[in-house]
């Protein structure tokens, strides 16, 4: 595992999106495993003026999303639909056909989830797979659990993480109760897994990551086992390792 250690959320983005432009240049028909939420935006927002330099060509790079909320329709600005449109997909040439993301729309848990574990063996897996954290420590949606669920599944969220992503919506309630996730095992079986962690509210997830016990109590802790993991990292997300 590499360890970046950055001053702030912009440095982070920066280098992040570096990280992603190059697995771009090197092979640029990528599959790329994409994040939503507040921790990638600024890495979407390099690449995009990237593109708009005329320094990336998103041509050819197919994208597989991490998650969606189940029982959103795509039009809802809070779907992670919407949000990669907005945050990437819209200003940049990438082909829509080549986009995936979880059929929230879909109620058939089965058929949503084991579609999309399919379509991600077919791309022939994910090169780089980006990540955010939960508070909780969840990748993707896989909260906290008594194990590791291995492919695509249909979860309930946790409490905590209805809370933390209220601020998105008008009101706690209005925050959907389950989503589609990538399960671990989909997230394991990337080539190349990128983390990022910004803010001192993901500190205590961050240090159990990679200074605790694997365990599914804390999912991000399976990192450990992969093989090829950059962790990108502000200093108030460190700020645990200081501290100790
Ligand atoms: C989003 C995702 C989640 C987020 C995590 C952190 O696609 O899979 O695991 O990365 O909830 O969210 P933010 O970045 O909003 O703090």
């Amino acid at each position: 595992m590499k360890l970046y250690r950055v001053k702030d959320y912009d440095e982070m983005s920066k280098k992040a999106a570096s990280i992603l432009a190059a697995q771009m240049v090197a092979d640029p028909e990528s599959t790329l495993g994409l994040a939503t939420g507040s921790t990638p935006v600024g890495a979407y927002r390099y690449l995009r003026k990237w593109y708009e330099e005329g320094i990336l060509d998103f041509s050819g790079i197919k994208t597989m999303n991490l998650d969606e909320y189940r029982g959103i329709q795509r039009t809802d600005s809070q779907s992670y639909y919407y949000f990669m449109k907005e945050n990437l997909f819209d200003h940049v040439n990438i082909l829509a056909e080549n986009t995936h993301i979880p059929d929230g729309e879909k109620a058939d848990a089965d058929e949503v989830c084991r579609g999309y574990e399919a379509l991600v063996r077919e791309a022939g897996g994910v090169d780089l797979q980006l990540l955010g954290i939960g508070r909780n420590g969840h990748i993707g949606f896989n909260e906290p659990a008594d194990h590791f669920e291995r492919e695509c599944h249909c979860v309930d969220l946790a409490e905590s993480t209805i809370e933390a992503n209220k601020r998105f919506f008008e009101k706690a309630e209005d925050v959907p109760r389950q989503a589609y996730t990538m399960g671990i095992g989909t997230i394991m079986s990337a080539a190349k897994i990128l983390l990022l962690v910004s803010g001192e509210d993901k500190a205590e997830a961050l240090y159990e990551t990679l200074c605790g016990a694997i365990t599914p109590q804390v999912p991000a802790t399976v990192l450990q086992l992969h093989p090829d993991v950059t962790v990108i990292a502000d200093e108030a997300a460190l700020s645990k390792f200081e501290r100790r």
